[in-house]
């Protein structure tokens, strides 16, 4: 049986210069997926909503809907570490929300560590769920929370000011207490200088090979989420395309009568067949004039 790993492991993965492999991951069968693959965390990200539930943004994604999808990824992947991801507005207000929402994702979903997006702004916030006892992912560079703020989807920290203004975050995160970094679409020598710099493991979501893991989402990685690819994805397989082909089939077989055939039926238990036709014959004769 797989063993699950803790967060001193993916500290001496750090030490031992061994890459940490991390995907997204929404529900229960690809978690199983996950967990058979060897993957060493989860993240129940907050892109589901655009993964799962097909809004614009993950602006409108609640606790909620992160709870039940944790749930689900637990279920299917109880030896893998899974990070749960603080939606929008569930810690922005207030420390007491940012603790108290952190912990529902324990105690409802059983995860192993929450993420909450942001640098200097949230320091205090990562503070007060460190000292709750919560194990803390940061996550900087592109937040796609604020994307609005950021105008879009866009790479961070492609100037010298604005990749100092990068590292400024990292480092306020790793003296508030987080005890892992997650750096999204900025350069890879401003992810690696961070890396270098910081005694907690830093891992990329498109922020190049030289740092202490790799983050992608799922559904970019197998081609199932189809309403834009960001430069940083590699598609390893082509899943829209494989169940929409299957779906075609499927009509195709159902108008032709190819679907079902004999094999795909429930029989009548021997002998009953002549039963059931004497018996509607009977039924038949007595309810005619
Ligand atoms: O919600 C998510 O999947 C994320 C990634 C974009 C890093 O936060």
């Amino acid at each position: 049986m797989k063993k699950k790993k803790a967060i001193h492991d993916f500290y001496r993965m750090k030490e031992d210069k061994k890459k940490v492999t991390w995907l997204t991951s929404y529900d229960y069968p690809t978690a199983q997926f996950a967990e058979a693959a060897d993957l060493d965390m989860i993240l129940v990200g907050d892109s589901l909503g655009m993964c799962v539930y097909g809004y614009k943004s993950t602006v409108p994604v609640t606790m909620d809907q992160c709870i039940v999808h944790c749930e689900a990824v637990r279920r299917g992947a109880p030896n893998t570490f899974v990070i749960g991801d603080m939606p929008f507005m569930s810690y922005q207000a207030s420390d007491q929300d940012a603790v108290f929402n952190a912990g529902r994702f324990l105690k409802e979903a059983d995860v192993d560590a929450v993420k909450l997006e942001g640098g200097t702004r949230v320091v205090s916030r990562i503070r007060a769920i460190v000292d709750a006892g919560i194990v803390v992912v940061g996550h900087i560079g592109l937040t796609p929370q604020s994307s609005g703020a950021l105008g879009g989807h866009k790479a961070q920290g492609r100037t010298a000011e604005a990749a100092a203004l990068v590292v400024e975050d990292a480092l306020a995160v790793e003296a508030a207490g987080a005890h892992m970094l997650l750096v999204e679409a900025v350069p890879p020598e401003v992810c690696a200088h961070i890396a270098a710099t910081l005694t907690i493991p830093v891992y990329s979501i498109g922020a190049g090979a030289n740092c202490d893991g790799q983050l992608l989402i799922v559904s970019d990685l197998i081609g199932q989420f189809q309403a834009f690819t960001p430069k940083f994805v590699k598609k390893y397989c082509d899943v829209a395309g494989i169940i929409t082909d299957a779906m075609r089939a499927y009509c195709s077989d159902v108008r032709s009568g190819a679907f079902p055939e004999d094999q795909h039926c429930y029989h009548m238990l021997d002998g009953e067949h002549e039963k059931f036709t004497a018996l509607m014959q009977a039924k038949n004769s007595q309810t005619q004039p």
